[in-house]
């Protein structure tokens, strides 16, 4: 980071706000795969977007698609996927937007090192919490399968660790409940916090 000079925005997020009438902040799902991590994010995003808001939702099988494609599932590839989203989540924040993401991001240290990235921008992590077994019940995309036959190997909560959240800002109880009791209790959770 030698010979490095950081250019100050010319429009400040505080003027951002003004207009956009909400915070910027990020919303960080994480928890199991088929856990309903990406569902709640796409359905919070439908709802906010409807009341005017600047919002975007980075889901991890789509980043990986792109900005990440070539990384694997490695606790090093894991860790630098994690990095580039903080780093894309900390832009958009600037640029005055709800971010919404949706990653497993299994590591407490990872998801502490995302919060510190977006400081002093609001994060907050909310964990998606569902029985593995009710998870692997579901296997939306077949992966559980998968890595059960050998296939896929570093499965998370199967042959690679998923650290509960030991301070999370919200859980979401997701192993019975609807996507719309979910998304009630974000929006609530948003205002209660002074972000919309
Ligand atoms: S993270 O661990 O780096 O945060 P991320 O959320 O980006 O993971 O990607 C997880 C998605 O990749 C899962 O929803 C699933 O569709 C797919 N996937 C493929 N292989 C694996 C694996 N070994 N472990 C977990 N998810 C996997």
């Amino acid at each position: 980071m030698t010979n490095l000079t950081q250019h100050p925005q010319s429009i400040s997020l505080k003027e951002r706000e003004v207009i956009n009438g909400h915070r910027a902040a990020v919303v960080w799902f994480t928890g199991l795969s088929g856990s309903g991590k990406s569902t709640l994010a796409m359905a919070l995003q439908e709802a906010l977007f409807k009341t005017g808001c600047q919002v975007t939702v980075l889901d991890g099988d789509n980043v990986r698609q792109g900005l990440n494609a070539g990384l694997g599932f490695s606790d090093e590839d894991r860790d630098e996927n994690l990095r580039r989203v903080a780093e894309v989540s900390k832009l958009f924040v600037q640029a005055g937007f709800l971010v919404l993401t949706s990653f497993i991001s299994p590591l407490q240290q990872e998801r502490d090192r995302t919060r510190s990235i977006i400081d002093p921008q609001p994060f907050f992590e909310i964990y998606v919490e569902v029985d593995l077994k009710i998870a692997e019940a579901r296997d939306p995309k077949g992966l559980y399968q998968k890595a059960r036959s050998g296939e896929i190997k570093n499965f998370t909560g199967l042959d690679s660790p998923y650290e509960v959240p030991g301070h999370p800002d919200l859980v979401i109880s997701n192993s019975a409940q609807s996507v719309e009791v979910g998304v009630d209790q974000l929006l609530e959770f948003l205002k209660h916090k002074g972000i919309i």
